[in-house]
């Protein structure tokens, strides 16, 4: 990647590494890494003693044995749970993820990433607060590529603002609801992350007419990924790291610099 003011590569591998490995472990990024990808994208909320860590669902059944809200856990209790039993036998033991953990191994390899705040709800300017102070200080060496932040949700954006107000900022959209543009302006941010289907040329024309970058989320199909390309999106996330190279020809197409 050589464009300095967009740091991030064209690929993203969603939760770590979609659905080969168990989501949000670090087994799952070191799989999308065995395929190829330098950037991922990742889920964050926080322990009830305020620890980042990784995890999508608001409850524990789905990814651990345990059930219950996991922000009202310890991050001591979160740490101990088994994050990979559930996907299949070899991932037994896998745990789950602190954000400290998942900087330490992206920066080592000098990786993107792309976390996106999912807060427990009520707890979203909060999280986003608190993630923004971590990422302060996880990512202080200015040779490192700062990660972008995203989320559904305004109020995280605007607690990492606070916090962390030279992080970039995303703002993800599952529909694209009036004034959508316009907030994401006014949070300063640098991208929208819109659900892949609502993407057609006269909403990329708009984004990026905004200054804004455009990625799409989650894109598994490989004639969605020629129309988003033809489309000239800044960036796809995807589950299917086995079927999409980051390198492969038949997805390079030419981009433009407008916004370079
Ligand atoms: O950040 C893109 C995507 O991850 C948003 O949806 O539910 O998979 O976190 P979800
Ligand atoms: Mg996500």
């Amino acid at each position: 990647m050589t464009d300095k003011a967009w740091p991030y590569p064209l690929w993203i591998a969603h939760r770590g590494a979609g659905k080969l490995a168990p989501e949000n472990t670090l087994a799952a990024f070191k799989l999308g890494a065995d395929h190829g990808y330098r950037a991922f994208e990742c889920d964050v909320k926080l322990s009830s003693d305020e620890q980042p860590f990784l995890m999508h669902d608001v409850e524990l059944d789905r990814t651990t044995p345990d059930q219950g809200r996991a922000g009202e856990r310890s991050w001591q209790e979160l740490s101990q749970l088994d994050a990979g039993h559930w996907h299949s036998s070899e991932f037994v033991g896998e745990p789950i993820p602190s954000l400290e953990d998942v900087a330490r191994y992206v920066q080592g390899h000098d990786f993107a990433l792309n976390i996106e705040i999912k807060p427990t709800p009520g707890m979203e300017l909060r999280t986003g607060q608190v993630v923004g102070k971590h990422v302060r200080h996880l990512w202080r060496d200015p040779a490192q590529t700062l990660p972008l932040f995203s989320s559904f949700s305004p109020q995280a954006l605007e607690g990492a603002r606070e916090t962390a107000p030279e992080v970039p900022r995303a703002l993800l959209l599952d529909q694209l609801w009036v004034g959508c543009v316009e907030m994401a302006l006014s949070l300063q941010c640098v991208a929208l992350v819109v659900e892949h289907k609502l993407v057609d040329a006269a909403f990329v024309t708009r984004t990026h007419a905004a200054g804004l970058r455009l990625l799409c989320y989650t894109v598994n199909d490989s004639d969605e990924v020629n129309r988003l390309l033809r489309l000239h999106v800044d960036g796809i996330i995807t589950d299917a790291v086995d079927r999409f190279s980051p390198d492969a020809n038949e997805f390079q197409i030419t981009r433009p610099s407008a916004l370079n």
